[in-house]
């Protein structure tokens, strides 16, 4: 089956959402939203993504946590900087997750305990090979989200991330970094790549995250 390129310019907020993520990732393991997050929001993380690339905000992105953290630029080339909640450009979002954690809590019993994000920012020809956001029972990551900040997307400006099934090296879905286009996905159940960029590709990754004392194995902060 040959994936399809979508494209979005419709909201899909309302009553529902929460159920059709909850259902998504109890079924498939992700979902792509449009315009789900509030405008206003939306239009402060485009503004401080791009003040951050102004004033130098962007640090070159490792791979693995704490000893095991390391550059490497075979698997990723692309510049991040975490989100923190007392800046208020950014607040507004945390905050919105933390509604969405506690829905999802709700309705499927993940025990989610926290949510991290972090900016990112591929410039031409930054990338990020095929990987999974977690490792089974060895990380205390459960759900991904991904929001773009970009306007004006095409196909020829490459960064397209491919969704993969479990097993298998056929995408089931391509989707284009677009303005209001939302992820929700499994952090262990979903492989995903980031084709190379050819412009300025602007994003927030963010990890619903279960308590780290309930992990095998412990996973500091930061
Ligand atoms: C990540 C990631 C996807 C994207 O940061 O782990 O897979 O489309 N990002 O930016
Ligand atoms: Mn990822």
């Amino acid at each position: 089956m040959t994936p399809t390129l979508l494209e979005t310019s419709t909201s899909d907020a309302g009553w529902d959402l929460y159920d059709r993520i909850a259902d998504a990732l109890a079924g498939p393991g992700y979902i792509r939203l449009g315009y789900v997050v509030p405008e206003d929001i939306y239009a402060h993380l485009i503004r401080r993504s791009r003040q951050l690339k102004r004033c130098g905000g962007y640090r070159r992105a490792g791979v693995g946590r704490d000893r095991e953290y390391r550059l490497s630029g075979k698997v990723r080339g692309d510049g991040i900087h975490w989100l923190r909640r007392d800046q208020w450009l950014e607040a507004g979002y945390l905050d919105w997750m933390e509604t969405l954690r506690l829905e999802l809590n709700r309705r499927l019993f993940l025990g989610l305990f926290d949510y991290e994000a972090h900016f990112a920012l591929y410039r031409p020809g930054a990338f990020y090979r095929r990987h999974l956001d977690a490792f089974r029972g060895q990380s205390n990551r459960r759900v991904s989200t991904v929001l773009y900040l970009n306007s004006d997307w095409s196909e020829h400006d490459g960064g397209e991330l491919l969704i993969y099934p479990e097993h298998g090296d056929t995408p089931v879905e391509r989707v284009l970094p677009n303005h209001g286009v939302m992820l929700v996905f499994l952090s262990e159940q979903v492989p995903h790549e980031v084709l190379p960029a050819r412009r300025d590709r602007f994003s927030i990754a963010g990890w619903f995250r279960i308590n780290a004392s309930l992990s095998e194995r412990v996973d500091p902060a930061r």
